[in-house]
């Protein structure tokens, strides 16, 4: 008999997450009740917001639950469908969770065409990471034709798709990333003009280099110390989209630039939760699933193997451990 392996939030972390915050269970396999689905997975995501959510404090996701299945985003097949919109061996994207098998009502779940693309880009390039890179660049940087788009965590899930996107929209491309290998990649695959590590001793000097006109927009998925040096680099009436602070994700504190800066430079800076623009998500997918099948955009994925080995994936992301989506296989 098959059963669900399941991963629950055990306790909430204090200070910095590990696997020991987490506790493996088996359960029956759940039948679907009257206009139900259930999934077997085969892909879990990892994404940095899960961390927010481990820690009981107000934000734009609300907490995770203690002692409930850790909720994430997944991709599987059909197993038994009591559901008109939905039929067995249906490839199938929603929010399964950290489990091997979830029941799902329709709201969140969605067929996917599995013909051009693997599943698992339905949680990349063509999922929520695709989507926040299309509004931040699209909807708050808008580049012009020969302007810079400076990016950080360049060769990430978001980062690699604002890359391509910018290149594509006749901006100049220029990358922050973690060591020579993601910089090289981040140029070589992506397309990225230049690319700055920020592991470097030389990283400034290597940054100012890289941008000689300046940065028209910035799109930030880190904070941090190399956050603040680009900052410098602003051009007047630039764009700055706040997607993310990863670096501050386990306490670090961020910290605003010197307000004179906003009067000198005349710049905008703007958060956005991708989250917030659902009725935009099939029209910019629509576009990313074109883009992909013309073979204009590409990605990596760092996957690891088995279910139980989730949390420590999530520790790694933290770290900076990936090279690319970060995914779970679950089968
Ligand atoms: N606003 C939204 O709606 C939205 C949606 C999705 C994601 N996000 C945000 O977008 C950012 C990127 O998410 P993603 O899913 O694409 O992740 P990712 O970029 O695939 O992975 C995270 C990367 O962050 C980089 N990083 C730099 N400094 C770091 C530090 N101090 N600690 C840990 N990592 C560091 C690492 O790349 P290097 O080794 O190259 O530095 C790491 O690989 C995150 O901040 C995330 O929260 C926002």
């Amino acid at each position: 008999m098959p059963t669900n392996t399941q991963i629950l939030l055990d306790h909430r972390p204090t200070d910095k997450v590990s696997p020991a915050n987490f506790r493996i269970v088996e359960t029956p396999v759940p039948a679907p009740g009257p206009g139900q689905v259930l999934v077997r997975h085969t892909f879990l995501s990892l994404d940095p917001y899960m961390r927010g959510r481990l820690n009981d404090a107000k934000s734009y996701a609300k907490p995770q639950e203690v002692g409930a299945v850790m909720g994430g985003g997944t991709v599987g097949i059909v197993e038994a469908s009591n559901n008109p919109r939905f039929k067995a061996g249906d490839a199938v994207v929603g929010m399964g969770g950290w489990q091997r098998y979830s029941v799902s009502d329709d709201k969140g779940l969605r067929v996917v065409d599995v013909k051009l693309v693997p599943i698992q880009a339905y949680l990349g390039a063509l999922g929520m990471p695709g989507v926040t890179a299309w509004y931040g660049l699209n909807r708050i940087i808008a580049p012009e034709k020969n302007e810079t788009v400076l990016v950080s965590a360049a060769t990430g899930a978001v980062g690699s798709v604002v890359g391509q996107l910018a290149r594509l929209a006749g901006a100049r491309a220029v990358g922050i990333a973690g060591g020579a290998e993601k910089c090289a990649y981040a140029v070589r695959e992506l397309g990225y003009d230049a690319c700055a590590d920020h592991k470097s001793p030389h990283f400034g000097e290597e940054l100012k280099a890289a941008l000689p006109n300046g940065v028209d927009g910035l799109f930030e998925n880190v904070g941090g110390e190399p956050f603040q040096q680009a900052l410098r680099r602003l051009n007047d009436f630039s764009r700055v989209a706040i997607c993310g602070l990863i670096a501050s994700y386990e306490g670090a504190l961020t910290a605003l630039p010197d307000m004179r800066i906003f009067l000198v430079k005349r710049f905008k800076m703007e958060g956005f939760i991708a989250g917030d623009h659902l009725e935009l998500w099939p029209k910019s997918i629509g576009e990313l699933a074109a883009l992909a099948a013309a073979k204009k955009l590409t990605w990596r994925e760092t996957i690891r193997d088995g279910l139980e080995n989730a949390p420590q994936a999530l520790v790694d992301l933290l770290r900076g451990g990936n090279f690319g989506k970060m995914l779970v296989k679950v089968d």
